[in-house]
């Protein structure tokens, strides 16, 4: 398959070690498909421990000098791969499409997303301030500095393929510390093209590489990676399961971790919830990326007294979605990411059926055929339904009624999850009762867009540890230094 960008240079199809573009040691290659037409679009390198390692060792080379320029430097850096990364918004657009599937607009959105990573965290390189703290003596002096926790890695997931390399190597870089990020194995082509940019703006060698390999190679990376004891830091977005693993072998060498794990998302409407907003919502909410985020709407909760319009208008909405290939202009929806992806939903929507849903619309693959998957409305949720207690990642709206306020963020409260929950109401007093009560890293008021690289994106419980964006996202890659100053007399 052949891609048609303004420049051809932006798909690389090797990884990018010390500055240089480079084969795995074994020369072998694994396939990049593309979800939409199931074609090859390209072979990267299937590399392991030793690559890695050559990586990281060279981000600790590179680290050196890195944190020794002055912020402003750095932020000048950052501001150009940022702005470059916008100059080739359609052509980045385009490889993430390629890889990930999800409609060419949505992509170009994606791309203005990463790159704000990139401009926002340049700026506040510049405000990493310490602190100074009156002393309990008196010739004493307390400093405290802020400084950049070292070398890190980055494992991150294939639906946003671009903007979670960018919102990970963005803090870690302006906090003054390098990285070698591992993409996912589906879609490691866009964290590539940002290399190709990185690279002409000016990033010096080893400060941030990038290391491929496919599902099988990934344990021996992400092992090299959680025990090098060059290694201060990792951050992965991806599911609990790894993340578990992942912060276990860490322990062994006390470093410290940054989680973004699976949510299983609440999305309370209440009866004086403004019903447009609450449409627009879901559209947001449910069905952008064909559902595949963390922070998708997972379980639909609806008060008794707006759920029949709710429904009637979810229906009209869900029948309306254009269902088609990302570079499709008209295609609001792409296909799932894979055929593990198609079964994982299938699997949700029988166990629903089996258990008395009720199919309003879709319910199965959509006439584009392959892992494109119809927009589907079901009643009747429960509790103990598979799509209520683990992520579907797919299109699919499951609706629970319910009457009562306390129960209701009882039972959004009711997983081990608390990634991000959503709700929907114009009584202030109920808006603050029910922040207050659900056990979620983000709340999300009358909207479902809470995506920005100025706040705090994150979860409790096992939907991870550590914020992504905003100044808690810079901390995250920075450690506390205590100086404390004797002998200050006179
Ligand atoms: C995610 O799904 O992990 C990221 C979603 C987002 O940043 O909007």
């Amino acid at each position: 398959m052949t891609l048609t960008l303004s420049d051809p240079d932006l798909f690389r199809t090797q990884a990018y070690i010390d500055g240089k573009w480079v084969d795995a040691d074994s020369g072998e290659t694994f396939a990049v498909i593309d979800p939409a037409t199931g074609e090859e679009i390209a072979q990267v390198p299937r590399m392991g421990a030793a690559e890695t390692r050559r990586a990281i060792e060279a981000a600790e080379r590179a680290q050196v000098g890195w944190r020794k320029l002055l912020a402003k430097e750095r932020a000048k850096i950052l501001r150009d791969l940022a702005d470059a990364m916008l100059a080739n918004a359609d052509d980045l657009a385009t490889i993430l499409t390629a890889e990930q599937g999800k409609p060419h607009a949505e992509a170009k959105a994606e791309i203005a997303y990463a790159a704000s990573f990139f401009e926002w965290f340049g700026e506040e390189a510049k405000r990493v301030s310490g602190e100074t703290i009156p002393a309990p003596m008196p010739d004493r002096r307390i400093v405290v500095l802020r400084e950049p926790i070292g070398v890190t890695v980055g494992i991150t997931p294939w639906n946003f393929p671009s903007a979670m390399p960018t919102r990970k190597a963005a803090p870690a870089l302006a906090a003054g510390c390098s990285m070698v990020l591992k993409p996912a194995e589906q879609t490691p082509l866009s964290a590539l093209s940002v290399m190709v940019l990185a690279e002409r703006v000016g990033l010096p060698a080893g400060v941030l590489s990038v290391v491929t390999g496919d599902a099988e190679d990934a344990p021996k990376i992400g092992g090299e990676m959680t025990s090098n004891p060059i290694v201060r830091k990792l951050s992965f977005t991806g599911s609990t399961e790894v993340g578990k693993l992942l912060m276990g072998q860490c322990a062994k060498t006390i470093k410290k971790v940054s989680l973004e794990l699976g949510g299983n998302a609440p999305f309370l409407v209440f009866d004086d919830a403004d019903l447009d907003d609450v449409i627009a919502a879901m559209m947001v909410a449910k069905f952008r990326n064909s559902g595949q985020t963390c922070i998708s709407a997972n379980r639909v909760l609806v008060q008794d007294g707006i759920h029949d319009a709710f429904v009637e208008r979810m229906v009209e909405l869900a029948s309306g979605i254009t269902v088609a290939p990302g570079f499709d202009p008209a295609a609001q929806i792409g296909p799932l990411i894979d055929q593990a992806a198609l079964d994982k939903v299938l699997a949700h929507v029988g166990d629903a059926v089996e258990r008395g849903g009720d199919v309003l619309v879709g319910g199965g693959i959509h006439e584009q055929g392959r892992t494109f998957f119809s927009p589907t409305i079901i009643t009747g949720a429960d509790m103990d339904w598979q799509m209520s207690n683990e992520e579907t990642f797919g299109p699919v709206a499951a609706i629970h009624r319910f009457s009562d306020e306390a129960a209701a963020i009882r039972t959004a409260n009711a997983t081990p999850f608390g990634l991000a929950a959503y709700l929907f109401s114009q009584d202030h007093a109920r808006i603050w009762r029910a922040s207050e009560g659900l056990e979620y890293g983000m709340i999300a008021i009358n909207t479902g867009f809470i995506s920005t690289e100025v706040a705090p994106f994150g979860g409790i419980k096992e939907s991870g540890i550590g914020r992504e964006g905003s100044q808690h996202g810079l901390d995250d890659f920075l450690e506390y230094k205590y100086l404390a100053w004797a002998g200050v007399r006179g």
